[in-house]
């Protein structure tokens, strides 16, 4: 395999990724001295016994990911912990885990003695391939998600893609839910790649081939976010699908996983391109297409619910104005963050997939 890491530029400090077997993750997490352990609670079930056995004298917090588990009280544990270890500046935080064990741990790193050092080693396909960089950390205000948050990378993230193995399947589809929305945003070219391959893909079957996957959606990722690292600029159009997707996760009380929500937020974003005659009818199915495989078997139940999604999308911290804002795909896969979108629009979008039974 030729990468084996690189760096993402930031204003904030430069980190590095690094592509690890199994030798390799135990000895630089062996190094780590000074080292508060956070741990995603089925990941040290899973691991405690086998590859993670070596940090059974360590200091750790074995935390349950559940969305409640992003909240002031759980990054107050973090801190507790660390005190009761005499921490002062020079103590490192080290997360393992998917996105919810990332985001309080980065945001508990970036708080704790006004920002000290931090590593992540992500275990979840979502956050290998996609939020392990960008730096966001979040914490959700009751319902809503991630209305509280830093910017604040680690120093380093450890990728070691057999973690994935032991993922349950939605969670694993979640992470190439993400992986597909990066592939599309980066053009035709990467769509159709992503399109013939994406049965591979979902498979787990061949390890490398999917680490090439993994290593292209980060590069993607990568260039948005070196452009505009801030989120004021064309970082934004990471946000394709979510609009929706957020909406849709707070209003069935996230029994959708995340980036299985944002594919359903693609297909309704692409319906209102579609509509207001920004992509043509082939483009519109071919990109249906790339999303099927994915949410077969996720169902969204009840149609009233498209009202509590709007709802949800109202609360939407990107809108600014009356309508609601939405990324949008336009003409040769450019993308644009419309701010006008009507309900109306969104309603119609989502009841053409409902008559077709494709989301029930
Ligand atoms: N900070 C960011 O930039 C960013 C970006 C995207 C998403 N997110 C956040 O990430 C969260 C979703 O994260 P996620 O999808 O990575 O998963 P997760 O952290 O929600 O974990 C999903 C489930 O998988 C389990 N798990 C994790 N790794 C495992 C493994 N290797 N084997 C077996 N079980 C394992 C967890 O215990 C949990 O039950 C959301 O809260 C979302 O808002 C953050
Ligand atoms: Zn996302």
């Amino acid at each position: 395999m030729p990468i084996k890491r690189f760096t993402i530029k930031s204003n904030l400090k430069d980190y590095e990724v690094l592509f690890l077997d199994e030798l390799e993750v135990k000895n630089i997490l062996l190094d780590l001295t000074n080292s508060l352990f956070i741990i995603d609670y089925n990941v040290w079930s899973s691991y405690n016994n086998n590859f993670l056995f070596f940090l059974k004298d360590k200091n750790k917090l074995i935390l349950k990911a559940k969305e409640n588990l992003k909240s002031f009280k759980s990054v107050f544990s973090i801190y507790e912990k660390a005190f009761e270890m005499d921490a002062k500046k020079n103590i490192n935080l080290v997360a393992i885990g998917g996105g919810i064990i990332q985001d309080i741990v980065g945001f508990a790193a970036s708080t704790l003695y006004r920002g000290i050092n931090w590593y992540y080693v992500p275990t979840t396909s979502l956050s290998q391939v996609d939020s392990c960089i960008g730096g966001k950390t979040s914490l959700n205000y009751k319902k809503y998600k991630n209305l509280i948050g830093t910017f604040y990378p680690p120093s380093k993230i450890f990728i070691y893609t057999h973690f994935l193995k032991t993922l349950p399947k939605e969670y694993y589809y979640s992470g190439i839910g993400e992986m597909i929305k990066l592939f599309i945003i980066a053009g035709h070219k990467k769509s159709i790649n992503i399109y013939k391959n994406i049965n591979k893909i979902i498979s787990r079957n061949d390890s490398d081939f999917l680490l090439k996957y993994i290593i292209d959606s980060l590069c993607i990722k990568k260039s948005y976010i070196e452009k505009d690292e801030l989120d004021k600029g064309i970082r934004n159009y990471l946000n394709y699908g979510h609009c929706f997707g957020h909406a849709l996760e707070g209003a069935i009380n996230f029994k959708i996983p995340h980036g299985i929500a944002v594919v359903f937020g693609i297909m309704i974003a692409n319906k209102i391109s579609f509509d207001r005659q920004m992509i043509n009818e082939e483009e519109f199915s071919f990109i249906n297409r790339i999303c099927f495989p994915l949410i077969e078997g996720f169902k969204i139940n009840g149609t009233n619910i498209i009202y509590d999604i709007i709802d949800f999308m109202k609360k939407d911290k990107k809108r600014t104005g009356k309508d609601l804002p939405m990324v949008l795909i336009d003409k040769n896969y450019n993308f644009k963050l419309i701010n006008d979108i009507k309900e109306n629009e969104v309603i119609n979008s989502f009841n053409y997939f409902i008559n077709k039974e494709i989301f029930l």
